[in-house]
């Protein structure tokens, strides 16, 4: 029976979607016969009044472009009310009442924070952080939004980016698994519900790879290495529906990203099959301009006619493309097909029904920022949050005693919610501080400040442009240090939070020092040098340097930027309440001169294998060539141990499945989740591989003592490369099936595979 529903199932979806794109297409026909060349190009023109942007210059007359038709879309403004004001203009006073879409950056989380995307990536768990889309999704709807400038998909190998917090680390492989959750949490199943909006996957692309670490630096890159590693997660935001692409600032091949015929055309559109919009990243399609490529008309052109739809704030494409159309620069092809895709969106988003359906007023209170959403937050967070250290199980804290809680993130609202948190509103936030005090119960604690978060005066001022996130104590630092040190004398335990101001990462905060600031290290010391357990509570927006904490403190729990929830969900862990279960998506450097370090790096041909006295051999001569943490690395309050990989088979031929299993046991005190690793490496083949490349992984639960078997079904589809003419394949001989707890820790067994 089930055997013929499904088919028949199939073709009734796929005739009423037919049956709706035909209702489409005939909607939109008729609609641009009456819009003339200017009302066209006013859809490619997105703009911003201000407010939560990330970008030198803000669009003028924004009210009169609007009634002029010279505006698709606007972003950066947030409450029914003010969007309904914009969308009346639209609506009541532009010739062709087209409504506006509104955008704006959600990024983890709306109103309600979730910890930042690097963090929520180490919880490697897909449903959780779907579930966090649609929580922003909901906030977002509630708020007037249908668009969400998210999810960033951009691999990063090199903490100094600042921009690394914004993603999931260095993998393709659960990068693009995270990638597709984040669309579907945005969107739900289609995105005319007025709870769901539009999802836009960004910035491609190879956004991430730029040089040394400077954020809207250049790049450079193979195109296998393209194909292999950096495009997946995009291609996956595409493969699950996403509704819009966003370009990138950086150039490909010597061409910007939002200008590359090859990237938003051939690849994008034709090998892709994307049919949604793509809108330029701000002012990308202006800074063509500095990137070398021409005047602003050139550039314009150049965007359009590479398959870029909507300009944001550059107002390029608005000024100078009719001109580009009567010089025949342009067609009026190029034109249509854009405001189409511009119009597809806004009619799929249902506002040609009704403009005003995001724009609710009894929503806010009862969607935004409730009980409900808030116990989400402290849910999800706790996820994050990745062991790295945990010396003779000084953690989970005992709810007894005195803790000196010391350090200048320990009593900070603001600096919880992370970077890119445009919506968050830092009052409403959990301190660490408070967190505690919900959650310790009988413990005395003592709090000092101890240092500042820098005392370098540039960076305190380069980092406050948001508002004041290291705030400048008038102490001097030893006087800081000392009183943070007698508090730790008359404790039984210290919880020292350190690290970074949250916008010590994100967009335009490159560092080339990648540790904790100087007066944080310092007081650090004074607090080992007390004798006292210490305890290091991380924040940090990237991979730090930690080589010291790591031989110096005994217990390191990394809590990123957690969001609204942090300080309770970071108390929850100290004391037991949940066992921590994170694993690290993005390597940890032991010294900044090692970038970029990742864990699917290449052979090379003079490997070092820790001989003594090596000479002529690829390494460092002051420092290992292995990370300090290695990707997939977090530790858990409990043990697990692994068993050898078992297979049904170690030679197989074709297309039969091989089925490789380990049996993890928790041997510890705790009940724990394990997140169980399976990495593939191909030693010989037509092209270099990778020493092993992550190809799956599973989550178990286990009780105290309790065993369970994992098993992952291989096939050829995890054995595929790109080859040097970039055809997707495998190629037949010998394998490692490698599973373990993280990239390096792995249990190996050797395959082979005939075709
Ligand atoms: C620039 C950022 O690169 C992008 O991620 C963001 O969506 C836009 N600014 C809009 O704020």
């Amino acid at each position: 029976m089930k055997k013929i529903l499904f088919p028949a199932l199939l073709i009734i979806v796929s005739v009423y979607s037919r049956a709706q794109d035909a209702k489409m297409d005939a909607f939109i026909n008729s609609l641009m016969s009456k819009m003339t060349v200017d009302e066209k190009i006013g859809q490619l023109n997105l703009v911003t009044p201000g407010g939560a942007v990330t970008g030198s210059v803000v669009s003028k007359d924004v009210d009169d472009k609007i009634r002029k038709g010279q505006v698709g879309g606007l972003f950066g403004i947030t409450g029914p009310d003010k969007v309904r004001q914009a969308q009346d203009i639209a609506v009541k006073n532009s010739r062709l009442h087209i409504p506006l879409i509104f955008g704006l950056d959600v990024i983890h989380g709306h109103r309600t924070i979730f910890p930042i995307p690097l963090g929520l990536s180490c919880s490697w768990d897909t449903a959780l952080i779907r579930r966090s889309a649609g929580i922003a999704a909901d906030e977002a709807t509630a708020d007037g939004l249908n668009w969400a400038f998210s999810p960033m998909v951009d691999i990063a190998r090199d903490p100094r980016w600042g921009r690394i917090s914004e993603g999931s680390g260095e993998d393709p492989f659960l990068g693009s698994q995270i990638a597709a959750s984040m669309v579907k949490g945005y969107q739900g199943s289609d995105y005319k519900s007025t709870h769901t909006l539009m999802a836009c996957v960004k910035h491609f692309a190879l956004y991430g790879a730029a040089e040394a670490g400077r954020d809207y630096n250049t790049v450079d890159m193979s195109r296998i290495r393209m194909y292999e590693y950096y495009l997946p997660p995009y291609k996956a935001a595409v493969d699950a529906g996403v509704g819009s692409v966003m370009s990138s600032f950086n150039e490909i091949d010597a061409v910007p990203a939002t200008g590359n015929k090859w990237l938003l055309t051939d690849l994008l559109r034709k090998q892709w099959g994307f049919k949604g919009l793509v809108v330029s990243d701000y002012t990308s399609v202006s800074e063509m301009i500095n990137h070398g490529m021409g005047d602003i008309q050139t550039v314009s052109t150049l965007a359009l006619n590479a398959g870029l739809d909507m300009d944001m704030v550059s107002e390029g494409m608005l000024n100078t493309v009719k001109k580009s159309l009567a010089e025949g620069k342009t067609t009026q092809k190029q034109i249509d097909d854009a405001c189409r895709r511009i119009l597809e969106a806004k009619y799929k988003l249902g506002l040609f029904d009704d403009p005003y359906r995001y724009m609710d007023n009894s929503r806010p209170g009862k969607e935004i920022l409730t009980a409900s959403t808030r116990k989400a937050a402290r849910e999800i967070a706790v996820h994050a949050f990745v062991l790295l250290k945990n010396d003779n199980q000084l953690l989970p804290l005992k709810r007894s005693g005195t803790i000196a809680l010391v350090g200048p993130l320990a009593d900070s609202k603001r600096n919880m919610l992370g970077t890119w948190s445009v919506s968050g509103d830092p009052d409403k936030s959990v301190s660490l501080r408070e967190g505690i005090g919900n959650v310790a119960g009988d413990v005395n604690i003592i709090y000092a400040k101890g240092a500042n978060i820098s005392d370098d005066p540039m960076l305190v001022k380069r980092t406050n442009v948001f508002g004041p996130e290291i705030t400048v104590d008038t102490r001097t630092p030893s006087d800081m240090i000392k009183e943070a040190v007698d508090a730790a004398n008359k404790a039984d335990v210290v919880v020292a939070a350190l690290g970074e101001a949250a916008d010590m990462t994100g967009e335009a905060s490159s560092r080339s020092d990648i540790s904790i600031p100087e007066s944080q290290e310092n007081l650090l010391k004074a607090l080992l040098q007390t004798g006292k357990p210490v305890v290091l509570v991380l924040f940090n927006g990237r991979p730090l340097t930690l080589t010291y904490e790591d031989g110096h403190v005994p217990a390191i729990l990394d809590a990123w930027f957690a969001g609204t929830e942090a300080g309770n969900a970071i108390a929850d862990v100290l004391f037991g309440n949940y066992n921590p279960s994170g694993k690290i998506t993005a390597s940890f450097p032991r010294s900044v001169g090692q970038i970029p370090v990742y864990y699917n790096h290449k052979h090379t041909g003079r490997p070092y294998n820790g001989e003594d006295n090596a000479k002529f051999k690829s390494d460092y001569l002051d420092v290992a060539n292995d990370p300090l943490y290695p990707f997939g690395y977090g530790l858990s309050y409990t043990n697990f141990s692994y068993s050898d990989v078992k297979l049904n088979k170690t030679s197989l031929k074709g297309n039969e499945p091989l089925m490789a299993t380990v049996t993890v046991t928790n041997t510890g005190k705790y009940a724990g989740e394990e997140t169980v690793q399976l990495y593939i490496s191909d030693p010989v083949a037509s092209v270099t591989r990778s020493v092993e490349d992550l190809k799956g992984f599973q989550k178990v639960m286990l009780q105290p003592g309790q065993s369970k078997d994992v098993t992952f079904t291989i096939t050829t589809n995890e054995l595929k490369f790109y080859n040097s003419d970039l055809k997707y394949d495998w190629e037949a001989g010998q394998f490692f099936v490698r599973i373990g707890t993280n990239s390096r820790d792995v249990k190996s067994a050797e395959i082979n595979w005939a075709k």
